[in-house]
């Protein structure tokens, strides 16, 4: 563990700054996600190191939820420490977001959109943290209910009661979020930025929603980007013992979704990859900020070496016609 941490000077040289939408805010192209690896079944020293890492490379967007651990609750915990041990001097040259949407606490009124549960989780979640606001403030999902007016409402007032600066929606669908954007504008409060899950193998977003928030003028971060590390070299050979697949007891990515088909695909992209002179992992970012309107790409890390190599995929951006072409090829 480091323990008198002093940022590198050279932490703003190499990570591009892109506009959040129509809105004051720049965020780094890559922003680092705290889902997983930050919980307290997890290593703090190296938590911490990924988190001092990243900032060092110009990473000054950090992205939690009530929810994130395991258990619930302490990846925010652990990030407050993080904060206040080595990064207390920085709290300006910080973005730090959470969100509430998900099941958080028995009972009626921990889960889903209500204005008692947003207002509840963000208190508590300040508290977690340790600090007095957020920077953004997400509703985690729609809540179809609530009326979308009474959760919007609770994200507007969380602004104008200076816990959170802004505004966001995670996983609303084109229609929702055109619906949301009103209802914010309305309230005095733009929305900000949408969290949609998006990479090379889940293609959503493109089916409408980008179009709706570059005209509402809000900002996208894309989650999931290295498809919970299926992007990457991690299972070109098998199953580590140490990946998420094989560890976590999450139903989002087990040994089963890894199919045969799925990774000659991937190997395929891997190829390509490397003939551009960059790792897969680093291809897959490159490739969602290839759109102007994806203002971030959300990567998570399980060690410094990824972080390490994931943020250095800003050193290769481009593409030429033929190599997006060979990657529609090898998904379609
Ligand atoms: N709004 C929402 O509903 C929602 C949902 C999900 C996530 N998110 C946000 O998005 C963030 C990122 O999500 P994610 O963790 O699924 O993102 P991801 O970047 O697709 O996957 C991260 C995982 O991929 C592997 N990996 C990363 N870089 C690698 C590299 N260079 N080489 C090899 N393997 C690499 C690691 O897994 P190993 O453990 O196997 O090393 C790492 O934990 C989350 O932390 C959260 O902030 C939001």
């Amino acid at each position: 563990m480091i323990k008198t941490y002093t940022p590198s000077d050279h932490r703003y040289i190499d990570m591009p700054y892109r506009r959040c939408g129509a809105s004051g805010i720049l965020l780094p192209a890559i922003s680092l996600g705290l889902w997983h690896n930050f919980g307290n079944v997890d290593n703090q020293d190296t938590a911490t190191d990924i988190v001092l890492n990243a900032f060092d490379k110009g990473v000054t967007h950090f992205d939690l939820a009530n929810n994130y651990g395991p258990p619930p609750g302490s990846a925010e915990v652990n990030f407050g420490k993080i904060l206040r041990s080595q990064l207390a001097d920085y709290r300006d040259e910080l973005l730090i977001s959470s969100k509430a949407g998900y099941t958080m606490w028995p009972g009626p009124y921990g889960d889903w959109g209500s204005r008692k549960y947003m207002m509840a989780s963000c208190d508590q979640s300040l508290k977690r943290l340790g600090v007095e606001y957020v920077d953004i403030f997400y509703s985690h999902r729609p809540d179809p209910k609530t009326p979308l007016e009474e959760t919007m409402g609770a994200l507007s007032d969380l602004v104008k009661q200076g816990k959170a600066l802004y505004a966001g929606i995670s996983n609303y669908n084109p229609e929702q979020a055109r619906h949301a954007a009103r209802l914010l504008r309305e309230m005095g409060t733009p929305c900000l930025i949408h969290q949609p899950k998006y990479s090379m193998l889940v293609r959503t977003p493109e089916e409408g929603l980008l179009d709706v928030l570059d005209l509402e003028g809000i900002g996208s971060i894309a989650f999931s980007p290295l498809a919970q590390g299926l992007l990457t070299n991690r299972y070109l050979d098998g199953i580590p013992v140490d990946s998420r697949a094989a560890r976590s007891s999450s139903p989002f990515l087990t040994e089963k979704n890894i199919t045969e088909e799925l990774l000659q695909k991937v190997r395929k992209l891997h190829e390509l990859a490397v003939n551009r002179g960059q790792s897969l992992a680093q291809m897959a970012i490159a490739w969602l900020l290839k759109d102007k309107r994806v203002t971030s790409v959300l990567v998570g890390a399980s060690s410094v070496a990824q972080l390490h190599a994931n943020v250095s995929a800003v050193r290769k951006l481009e593409f030429t016609n033929e190599e997006l072409q060979v990657i529609e090829d090898i998904l379609a």
